[in-house]
């Protein structure tokens, strides 16, 4: 029953529970995001990003402003979800990165696994991902969708 829990609920530090303001980190409670909608600066602060997505960008046609291109750390990735849709996004090498979040195995959240170098392994059961393909390191018939990214200006775009 835990599983299925976790599962409703989110883990007790995950995003759901971050944006809830239930988790626990000093991170300031925030309302759930609109599908669609532009994240709001409490948002921004209870996903622990230091710098708020630009609003003053223009992204190209299909894309969607989704970060601060100084707000991810080397070496970190987050979940994030942006008009409906549940990504995660990695920055590895100085590039960005953008995949789907849900893990094929049991829907795991990626973007709160641990990223080492351009892997991630899935918090869940740890299965490995490649960032930048999509394709899995532990069951190689599996793969995991990619969107492209763009920086324009100060901001990093995903095509959705
Ligand atoms: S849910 Fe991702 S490895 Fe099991």
């Amino acid at each position: 029953m835990p599983f299925f829990k976790t599962l409703l609920e989110g883990r007790p530090n995950g995003l759901r529970a971050r944006l809830r303001g239930t988790a626990p980190s000093s991170a300031p409670a925030s309302p759930v995001p609109t599908p669609g909608a532009p994240r709001t600066e409490a948002a921004e602060k209870a996903l622990g990003l230091s710098h708020e997505a630009p609003k003053d960008v223009t992204p190209p046609d299909g894309y969607e402003v989704v970060l601060h291109k100084d707000a991810l750390p080397e070496g970190q990735i987050i979940e994030i979800i942006i008009g409906g849709t549940a990504i995660a996004v990695a920055k590895s090498g100085g590039q960005h990165y953008a995949l789907a979040n849900t893990c094929p195995h049991a829907g795991g959240p990626l973007g709160d696994g641990k990223l080492a170098g351009a892997v991630v392994a899935c918090p869940y059961h740890g299965w490995k991902y490649d960032v930048t393909t999509g394709a899995c390191l532990t069951q190689p018939s599996v793969t995991v969708r990619t969107y492209k990214v763009q920086i324009v200006g100060t901001a990093v775009c995903v095509e959705l």
